[in-house]
């Protein structure tokens, strides 16, 4: 196929991941990121593992021009669009900057995609926008009730979607609904690296695991869950990428469709599930205390994925154990991140 794929948040964690894949699966790409949250030694990472090379622009989806530009420089047949911010709890005190950057960051690549009558887009939604379903399983069609500002961000784009999608059928549209996607690439060359404290339950207990921190704080263990702890739907990125590549090929293919896909196993382990398995792979021992619950949290979430296994004959293959090994590899052959 002639021209690429352009991957904005393609140095990113799940962008890296999915890039690795498409050039694998012989597709060309252009990666466009701010290098906000990411580091420029990805890109070579990437290279490296796929031994084969792609552009990389140092880019802002928030400036039109130069969006404007890619659209008339470069053939683009789609866009897989993950720049954005991510984090929960920044994303309350800093409302203004993550909705300039996700929700008109977005409006601006739309416009120009749609300028550039350029209308196939994959788009990295969240289980965050389900919010507080009332019941552990989320379905696609579960209402959508985003409780933080994240979250909102994300809804807010998917309806921008659906509404574009009314107003312009030819438009293909997948929206990917992540729940929580932790591991890393099997060679250990890429891997999520949080700028800063992480956020999230596998970093933290890999960033222990290597010493780089004391112990974790488990957020409650009095939920109505087998051992009282938080269970999640956690994904491994392999798979997350996977359902990537063919999110893109079912668009691609000129299936004229607008869906909204949950990422998820559909099974959800608990912290100290997470704490076990990890330590069992990495030999490691994570000390941890049980501290009181965190604001915002549910006592579990996971996905039905049944959608994705009819929409994209993708089904997750990797279990809590090849999570955590694959996050210990990655961890252990580069205890500080990526360096540059
Ligand atoms: P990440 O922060 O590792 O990657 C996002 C990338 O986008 C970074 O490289 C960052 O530098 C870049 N970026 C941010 N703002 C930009 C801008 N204005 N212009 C250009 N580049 C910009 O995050 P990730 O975990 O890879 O997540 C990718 C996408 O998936 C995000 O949209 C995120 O909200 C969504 N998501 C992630 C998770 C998760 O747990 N990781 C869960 C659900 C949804
Ligand atoms: N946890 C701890 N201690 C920590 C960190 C997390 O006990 O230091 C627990 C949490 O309470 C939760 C589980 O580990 O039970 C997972 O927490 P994460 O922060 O890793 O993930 P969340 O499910 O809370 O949030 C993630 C993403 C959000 C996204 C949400 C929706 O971080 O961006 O999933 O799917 F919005």
């Amino acid at each position: 196929m002639e021209g690429s794929i352009l991957i904005t948040g393609g140095t990113g964690y799940i962008g890296s991941h999915t890039s690795l894949k498409l050039l694998n699966a012989g597709y060309e790409i252009i990666i466009l990121d701010n290098l906000s949250n990411s580091c420029l030694e990805v890109k070579d990472r990437i290279k490296k593992l796929a031994n084969k090379g792609f552009q990389f622009i140092n880019g802002d989806i928030r400036n039109t021009n130069q969006l404007k530009s890619i659209f008339k420089d470069k053939k683009i047949n789609a866009v897989i669009h993950f720049a954005g911010l991510k984090a929960v709890a920044d994303s309350a005190i800093y409302p203004l900057e993550y909705y300039e950057n996700n929700v008109v960051g977005s409006l601006n690549l739309f416009k120009e995609m749609a300028s550039a009558n350029i209308k196939s887009l994959v788009f990295s939604s969240s289980a965050t926008v389900y919010g507080n379903p009332g019941m552990p399983i989320c379905k696609e069609n579960t209402p959508l009730n985003p409780v933080n500002v994240y979250g909102k961000t994300k809804l807010i784009i998917e309806d921008i979607l659906r509404n574009i999608k009314k107003a312009d059928p030819e438009w293909r549209i997948i929206n990917l609904r992540y729940f929580n996607p932790v591991g890393a690439h099997p060679s250990g060359m890429i891997g999520e690296d949080p700028k800063g404290t992480p956020n999230n339950l596998m970093p933290l207990i890999s960033q222990i695991a290597i010493g780089r921190r004391k112990k974790l704080l488990v957020f409650g263990d009095n939920y109505n869950t087998p051992d009282g702890t938080g269970r999640r739907d956690y994904i491994h990125i392999e798979d997350v990428a996977n359902a990537h590549v063919a999110s893109l090929e079912k668009i691609l293919k000129g299936d004229v469709l607008h869906m909204d896909i949950n990422l998820g196993t559909g099974k959800p382990y608990s912290v100290l599930e997470v704490i076990k398995t990890f330590e069992s792979v990495s030999l490691k021992k994570i000390p941890y205390e049980i501290t009181k619950r965190r604001a915002g949290d549910l006592a579990e979430y996971y996905a039905d994925p049944s959608l994705a296994k009819n929409i994209l004959n993708w089904k997750a293959k990797f279990d809590l154990r090849k999570m955590c090994l694959d996050s210990w590899n990655w961890q252990s052959k580069n205890p500080s991140g990526f360096i540059n």
